[in-house]
């Protein structure tokens, strides 16, 4: 064979097998699960290490609510891996802890604090004052009657002094007060009115809880929280009793925003607005209650109406919306985070939401694990679906 006719047959041979090496280079670098959604293009793949807690280490820590039955199985896991932060979805609120004077159910919020140590996890109280899941006993005295404001009072401080002294060190943030907020779009009612409020014969009981919380644990960090704080009216009247607590020396450090949006509330305005007014008072935020559901507001049915068509449940076309609210919310949070020291999802996957609509007429509400009712129409507002799996809403949250 002559040389040159060699050195052809060489070089094309050479040619041949770079060719094939860089096909085989190009598809071995090719993720083996390509996602459907778009969130996930060209940024963080599944790191199979990393939770939304590490990609947010520099921001502010994330959260979870959580209930005995998350405390056990797969959820756990899945909490410890992807949270530093836990509240208590109902047992240490005011009923379930102390259902009378002389009894307090530790059992079930001890599990949720020795979890969390267990694990290096921070604790948030949730909570010390609210208007449900109300201790009755408490507005009640021996003849049954309404107590005086005096006795009410006093039962609030000794259940705060019992409950938020119990956990002193160990819980870092509390709820203080829950919802005291008048909800309706009249703006001369600023307080809710609750027992609390009736008894007391206006809002004084706020104040006297932050002082009781403040006393029985000086280190923790107090908030008042609630929800519908970006819409323009409620925000106005958030305001007014913040910057009042502030000017009669109530020692608060911020408040809770429990953000349980909607597809498309609330705005990216609306949220800026409310946490601009907020913040201009010195005070520090926390998202409290974070979910987003895919359910639209739903007329009534007008009376002897078809049931409605079969539920859709989670389309694409939903969950592109959820999506985008979250993107929108975190592109924001991350924008403040000089002043939100918290964000924390209410429940931990699509498996069980509060806000799933259960059989026997309950919307909502009773916490997994507890003979929950059937579900008959689901929320699907969390970060991670029904098989605790990431959904790609969970990538336009870590992809920044
Ligand atoms: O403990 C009883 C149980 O004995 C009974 O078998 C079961 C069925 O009737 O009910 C259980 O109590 C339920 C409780 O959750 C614990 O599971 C109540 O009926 C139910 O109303 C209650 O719902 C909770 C709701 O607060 C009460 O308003 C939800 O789980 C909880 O997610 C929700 O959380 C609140 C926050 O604390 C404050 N912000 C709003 C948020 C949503 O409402």
């Amino acid at each position: 064979m002559n040389f040159s006719a060699v050195t052809k047959q060489t070089n094309r041979g050479f040619l041949l097998l770079a060719i094939v090496f860089i096909v085989l280079s190009f598809v071995q670098c090719t993720p083996k699960h390509q996602v459907a959604s778009s969130s996930q293009a060209g940024t963080k793949a599944d790191h199979p290490d990393k939770g939304l807690k590490d990609y947010y280490k520099n921001y502010f820590p994330i959260g979870v609510a959580v209930s005995m039955a998350s405390l056990h199985g797969p959820d756990s896991a899945l909490i410890v891996k992807e949270f530093n932060s836990v509240t208590p979805e109902n047992d240490m609120k005011m009923g379930p802890i102390h259902p009378s004077e002389d009894i307090y159910n530790w059992k079930n919020a001890d599990k949720i604090v020795d979890f969390a140590v267990s694990h290096h996890i921070k604790i948030r109280g949730h909570n010390l004052c609210w208007h449900n899941q109300e201790a009755a006993w408490m507005f009640k005295g021996a003849d049954g009657k309404p107590v005086t404001k005096e006795l009410l009072l006093r039962r609030l401080k000794d259940h705060i002094f019992a409950v938020a002294g119990r956990y002193k060190g160990k819980i870092y943030a509390w709820d203080v007060v829950n919802e005291a907020v008048d909800d309706s779009d009249d703006t001369t009612q600023v307080y809710r009115k609750s027992n609390w409020y009736n008894i007391c014969n206006g809002p004084d009981f706020i104040e006297a809880a932050f002082r009781y919380a403040h006393e029985a644990d000086p280190q923790a960090k107090l908030y008042y929280n609630d929800y519908n704080s970006e819409h323009p009216v409620k925000r106005e009247k958030i305001y007014k009793l913040l910057k009042k607590l502030i000017e009669d020396h109530v020692p608060i450090d911020g408040v809770g925003m429990q953000a349980h949006w909607k597809l498309y509330e609330p705005s990216p305005d609306e949220l800026r607005k409310a946490l601009d007014e907020v913040t201009s008072l010195g005070l520090k935020v926390q998202f409290t209650e974070l979910d987003i559901t895919i359910r639209l507001p739903q007329p009534k049915p007008a009376p002897g109406s078809t049931p409605p068509t079969p539920d859709p449940g989670y389309t694409p076309e939903l969950e592109a919306k959820q999506i985008a609210q979250y993107k929108m919310a975190f592109d924001i949070f991350r924008q403040y985070k000089k002043f939100i020291t918290s964000v924390t999802f209410w429940n931990v996957s699509d498996k069980y939401s509060w806000l799933d609509q259960r059989g026997g007429g309950l919307t909502g509400g009773v916490a997994a694990g507890e003979n929950t009712p059937r579900t008959v129409r689901k929320a699907y507002p969390l970060l991670f679906n029904e098989n605790l799996q990431r959904k790609n809403a969970y990538w336009s949250v870590v992809n920044f």
